[in-house]
């Protein structure tokens, strides 16, 4: 059994916390008031306590049985980022067939600043914590649970709830990673590596020598679609939104793999159709097998345009209708929404295209669906995720508000 330190005195801090808040409910305080008294006597407490968590053991029968407490970020509705709260609250054992795990790192997606602002269809309606994926450390293990032990390093997917310290979980929602790798880039890995592993494989059905479209090339999926790419031996022109974008491009994979002049900043220098033909000249072909665009808004029809006979459009977000303020200008959303593309089907025909659009986040529970991507993607066996912007837990909004404004490269993550 693996016995390893928890390494920070938060436990009892906070169950002392608990203790006090729950006397100073009883006694019918102002909610604030309540929470005043009760951090100022739990750090009393606590002071007081000679315990030290660098001794607990997490193969402590009693401890794994116990209810943690928890620090979550959480929103009565989405709507604005700033309503985003850190709450402390109860977290009991983890139930039949589910875990517990003490959250390390999380990771970021632009799904998550989409549900703040309320535009995420697929986000819980009325009170939700933002999250999708994290890594950690099991800490205790609900009965049924077989496979898992506590101890154990594990990455893990959900629908929403991640921006937490811990977290009870399903055991099938969480897989091992490799032992070189940090928490942060564990965290890193799940969402946006199945993203584009489904997007390229499943439904680009991408083969070597082929010629793809890769938008958002410098991001958290952009970087995995290179990637991918790369191991397949497959050609790749690469948009990007900014000239700092580029440098970054340009050092990360090197010009073997990806040469300048297959590296377009968006709306510099030409109007993206001829940008895009002066790429596809320089790989001595006429059109993309492949495109995978989240940003549409005035890139999609000349992209669309460029995909060859037979070649399939993915189409899996739309970051260019992102507001950039605290909350939704709702009258720009409606300019973007009624300027947006519209294809016609009987056209398509003729024209012999593919246009596929997917969201992951409706395959989280199709177990076995899922495990097939995660092989596919380990086979690659890509480096470590690239991590560009990494945040405390307690900084959670200037985390969503930095990758709302997409000046962000790789991954962003919370770390705890
Ligand atoms: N369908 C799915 O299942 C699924 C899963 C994961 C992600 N996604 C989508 O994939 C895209 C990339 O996600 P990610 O998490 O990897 O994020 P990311 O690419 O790391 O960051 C988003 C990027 O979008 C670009 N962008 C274009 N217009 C923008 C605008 N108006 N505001 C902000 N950013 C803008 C920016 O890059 P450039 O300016 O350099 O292009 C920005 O860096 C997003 O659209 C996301 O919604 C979809």
């Amino acid at each position: 059994m693996l016995r390893r330190s928890v390494g920070e005195c938060r436990v009892p801090v906070e169950a002392a916390a608990v203790f006090v808040l729950s006397h100073v409910k009883a006694w019918h305080a102002p909610p604030q008031l309540g929470l005043l008294v009760a951090t100022s006597l739990a750090r009393q407490a606590h002071a007081a306590l000679s315990f030290s968590a660098s001794s607990m053991d997490f193969a402590d029968a009693e401890f794994s049985k116990s209810s943690v407490v928890r620090q979550v970020w959480r929103s009565q509705n989405p709507g604005k980022i700033s309503d985003l709260r850190l709450v402390t609250e109860e977290l009991h054992p983890p139930p039949h067939g589910e875990i517990r795990v003490v959250i390390k790192a999380i990771g970021l997606n632009f799904a998550d600043v989409a549900t703040c602002l309320g535009l995420y269809s697929a986000a819980p309606k009325g009170v939700y914590t933002p999250g999708l994926e994290f890594a950690g450390i099991v800490d205790a293990v609900g009965e049924g649970v077989d496979a898992l032990s506590v101890g154990d390093r594990v990455l893990g997917l959900t629908r929403f709830g991640a921006y937490s310290s811990h977290i009870n979980i399903p055991s099938k929602y969480v897989r091992s990673f490799p032992e070189n790798w940090s928490f942060s880039e564990a965290a890193s890995f799940p969402v946006q590596g199945l993203t584009m592993v489904y997007a390229l494989r499943e439904l680009g059905n991408v083969q070597r020598g082929q010629t793809v479209l890769v938008h958002s090339a410098a991001g958290g999926c952009g970087t995995f679609a290179l990637g991918i790419c790369k191991s397949l031996k497959v050609h790749v022109v690469a948009t990007v939104g900014s000239d700092d974008k580029v440098k970054h491009l340009l050092e990360y994979w090197g010009e073997d793999f990806l040469p300048p002049e297959r590296i377009i900043v968006r709306g510099v220098g030409a109007p993206f159709k001829q940008q895009l033909e002066a790429s596809l000249a320089s790989l001595r072909v006429e059109g993309f097998d492949c495109i995978l665009d989240a940003v549409l808004g005035d890139y999609f029809l000349p992209a669309y345009d460029k995909l060859s006979r037979g070649g399939r459009y993915i189409v899996y977000g739309a970051s260019s209708m992102m507001p950039h303020g605290n909350r939704p200008n709702w009258l720009t959303l409606a300019w973007k929404y009624f300027r947006r593309p519209i294809l016609d089907p009987l056209k398509m025909m003729g024209e012999n295209k593919n246009i596929m659009a997917f969201n992951l986040i409706w395959m989280f529970d199709k177990i076995e669906k899922m495990e097939q991507l995660f092989q596919e993607l380990e086979s690659y066996k890509l480096p470590p995720p690239f991590i560009g912007h990494r945040y405390p837990f307690m900084q959670a909004l200037d985390a969503l508000r930095k990758f709302q404004s997409g000046t962000t490269k790789g991954k962003v993550v919370l770390e705890l």
